[in-house]
């Protein structure tokens, strides 16, 4: 049943309790991380599929979630584009030649995923070999705005003045260059498909940035291409974003048989919203990780709730896990969700959705 429950819930089918995995569950936080990070910088990590690999299983195997999700990152893609990328320590990630004119959209590649982020493609290929069927793994890719945004502003962004500044000044490059990015998007989540990912993640991280109008204008149709792209792969597609609860049936729109919701809507209001014909991941505040166990509990204890055991959903964060987290909430939230959600209806003193289901 463990095996199962994650890609049952995108579908929407019952499960014997609510599956949990947590964005960013493999990183800082964890001290086997960290020793491996004393060794070995971030992207030389992921662009050795072993390595990689081995931090994909670190959480796995210290906690009972339901899913795996490749260690990556969003940015590579940028770099096989021709953008210059590092990340550097305090900064985060810094693009060295960003993107600022029609001219500098004409000169990106849009690159063959199979030949130039094969280092991911591998390593979901070993990932799931080490796995055996224990839990589903799963791809994922930075969406087209997101991207756009590093691409242009050249690191993380306040106001993205640069970045929202080409789309109202210069839409013809705008839209050359999300054009370019939804396909190497749509191709890239595809061949991780193919490679072995069971579901797919797009992250629109920092698209809460826009007005309603402008996400419709200048993202959803790009957003839209890659999701259609995956979606042929036959595999589900998790579309999440965060700040976008002003723009909830936009992001629906977009598609997506999952969508991500972070903590800034209640989730029985997002449900009410996007109706019954999509499943629903999150929303967990990422901060409410740092609270000491009762409070940890009691938000756990109110989001499930309002998801009130619909099928369909998928316990997760709002955000990433903060690298300031304590390893022991991960572990009391995960085994507190399945204990807490079984639906044999004995009560909340037997566990049947630990360890040993
Ligand atoms: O979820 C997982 O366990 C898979 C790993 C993963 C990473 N990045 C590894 C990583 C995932 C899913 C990402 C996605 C990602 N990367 C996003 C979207 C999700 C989100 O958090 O919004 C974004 C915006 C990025 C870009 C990025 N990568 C930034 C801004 C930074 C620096 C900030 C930071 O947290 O340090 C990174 C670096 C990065 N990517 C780290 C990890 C574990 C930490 C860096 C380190 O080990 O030094």
């Amino acid at each position: 049943m463990k095996a199962e429950r994650f890609l049952a819930a995108c579908r929407r089918e019952p499960t014997d309790c609510t599956p949990i995995w947590l964005m960013r569950q493999a990183g800082r936080y964890m001290p086997e991380y960290r020793a491996l990070r004393e060794r070995y910088g971030i992207l030389e990590i992921i662009k050795t599929p072993e390595l990689a690999v081995e931090v994909t299983l670190q959480p796995i195997r210290a906690f009972d979630l339901d899913a795996a999700i490749i260690f990556a990152d969003i940015l590579p893609p940028l770099e096989a584009m021709g953008l210059e990328l590092t990340f550097t320590k305090g900064d985060g990630p810094v693009i060295h030649n960003p993107v600022r004119s029609m001219a500098d959209v004409r000169a990106l590649r849009v690159p063959d995923p199979e030949e130039e982020l094969s280092f991911t493609l591998e390593a979901i290929h070993l990932a799931r070999k080490e796995l055996e069927g224990r839990v589903p793994l799963i791809g994922f890719s930075g969406a087209p705005f997101t991207l756009a945004s590093y691409a242009i502003e050249g690191g993380s962004s306040r106001h993205y003045e640069r970045t929202k500044g080409i789309m109202h000044a210069a839409p013809a490059a705008w839209h050359h260059l999300m054009e370019k990015l939804a396909d190497l998007v749509g191709r890239y989540l595809s061949a991780q498909a193919r490679a072995g990912a069971q579901a797919v993640q797009l992250f629109d991280s920092w698209v809460g940035a826009l007005s309603p109008a402008d996400y419709r204008e200048y993202v959803l149709p790009h957003s839209r291409r890659a999701i259609e792209m995956a979606r042929q792969e036959g595999v589900p597609v998790i579309h999440f974003s965060t700040g976008t609860a002003g723009m909830l049936e936009l992001i629906k729109e977009a598609g997506g048989d999952v969508i991500g919701v972070d903590w800034r809507v209640d989730l029985d209001a997002a449900w009410r919203r996007l109706g019954e014909d999509v499943a629903i991941q999150g929303n967990l505040d990422p901060v409410a990780l740092l609270a000491p166990w009762p409070e940890l509990k009691r938000q756990a204890t109110r989001l499930l709730k309002q998801a009130a055991g619909r099928p369909g959903h998928i316990f997760n964060l709002g955000h990433g896990v903060l690298p300031t987290t304590p390893v022991d909430n991960v572990r009391a939230l995960v085994d507190f969700v399945h204990e807490h959600s079984r639906r044999d209806g004995s009560g909340a003193d037997k566990l049947i959705c630990g360890d040993s289901a």
